[in-house]
């Protein structure tokens, strides 16, 4: 599919979906205000790949990345709340152990870039469509 709808009404604040989109994960997430506020507080110069978090999202709540490692390109956990998250509260690579924070920016290991944004436009309050 060259494009996907992601109905984002049943994603809970604080949790997740994956979709897949053109054969990659997508992730989808619906931050809490603390996951927001971490992601807005870090300060630039601890970012390896700096990327103000308001340039990575178009709602402050709903974060949409490409679910995959920019290291070696394996997908990492943090989509479910028992995963383990890394040190930044975001996503952790277990292949070589890149910590991605809650704006899924690059902030420890070897990944040397943050997580992708994918083109996405919100169709309707509650609905994006990636692609
Ligand atoms: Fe993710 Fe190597 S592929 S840390």
């Amino acid at each position: 599919l060259a494009s996907t709808e992601i109905d984002l009404k049943p994603i809970a604040t604080g949790s997740a979906v994956t979709v897949m989109w053109r054969g990659k994960p997508v992730f989808v997430r619906n931050r809490t205000a603390q996951e927001i506020q971490a992601a807005r507080q870090a300060p630039m110069s601890e970012l390896k790949d700096p990327q103000a978090d308001q340039a990575r999202v178009k709602k402050d709540n709903w974060l949409v990345l490409v679910g995959v490692c920019t290291h070696l390109g394996c997908v990492p956990l943090g989509q479910k709340p028992t995963d383990p998250r890394g040190d930044y509260g975001g996503w952790f690579c277990p292949c070589h152990g890149s910590h991605y924070d809650t704006s899924g920016r690059i902030r420890k290991g070897p990944a040397p870039a943050n997580l992708a944004v994918p083109d996405y436009t919100f169709t309707s309050d509650t609905q994006i469509r990636v692609g």
